[in-house]
């Protein structure tokens, strides 16, 4: 990336100098796994069978998407306009999580569309990612709580089933949970984000490697904190680098 390019990221998340410590990260798409067994028509048996996985995986995608959109699982179908999936490309080594759609994703149907969204998609930037090429982005419920209230638990148990499938089906090498919603209700504790940030902890039957960072809603409130949060991206992107590399001993250095 430019550093003119790169410092105007760093600008609108509030840092002012960026020292780079190791080289720029290069960003790749995986190949893409299987993620259920193969049933192959025999029509299709001269299809190669690469074509054919990529063939059902996408109609999982698209099964999930038409799910979560006519989800009626909670009561916060009634008040949503629509079931919010996720966004960015379905081969993302990168997956970003939060909350739960505020009013203007409800609208849109994408997740981070809102002033949050606006900061989030600096903070990514600044680490090389952006929603249109090389990370997903999606959120622990995929319908708006009325008035942005907090999920309910019984909201996230039934919501959470869409966040596994999402997972399986991208398989992402390394998530960020943005805030402090998204942190517990992925990892299962009431923890304070605090003690949750500056580690690497493990989600799901994969135990991706998930790293925690305040909400940028948060960080809009409290502009103070946009360091730590900075500090937070760059310890998430060094584990990467390490996980594609090789072994992390997963601290931050
Ligand atoms: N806050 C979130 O946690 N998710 C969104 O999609 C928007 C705002």
């Amino acid at each position: 990336m430019l550093p003119a390019r790169r410092q105007q990221y760093l600008d609108a998340i509030g840092i002012e100098l960026f020292v780079r410590r190791t080289p720029a990260q290069a960003v790749q798409a995986p190949t893409f796994a299987a993620v259920e067994p193969a049933s192959v028509p025999a029509a299709a048996a001269s299809v190669p069978e690469a074509a054919v996985e990529e063939g059902q995986v996408a109609a999982q995608w698209q099964r999930l998407l038409d799910e979560v959109r006519g989800c009626r699982l909670c009561p916060l179908h009634a008040t949503r306009t629509q079931g919010v999936l996720g966004v960015g490309p379905k081969r993302s080594d990168w997956l970003v999580i939060g909350e739960a759609p505020g009013a203007e994703e409800d609208r849109r149907g994408e997740p981070f569309v809102g002033a949050a969204g606006q900061l989030l998609d600096a903070m990514l930037r600044a680490i090389g990612l952006d929603r249109r090429t090389n990370v997903y982005i999606a959120n622990v419920l995929k319908s708006r709580p009325p008035n942005n209230r907090d999920p309910r638990p019984e909201e996230v148990e039934a919501c959470l089933p869409y966040l596994v499938r999402q997972i399986r089906l991208l398989q992402p090498k390394i998530m960020l949970a943005v805030g402090r919603i998204a942190a517990q209700n992925l990892l299962g504790t009431d923890a304070p984000l605090s003690r949750l940030r500056g580690r690497v902890h493990h989600f799901g039957e994969q135990q991706t490697p998930l790293v925690v960072t305040y909400h940028p809603a948060y960080l809009l409130r409290t502009p103070a904190d946009k360091r730590k949060a900075w500090e937070d991206l760059k310890f998430a992107r060094s584990v990467y680098q390490q996980l594609t590399q090789g072994a992390t001993d997963g601290n931050r250095s």
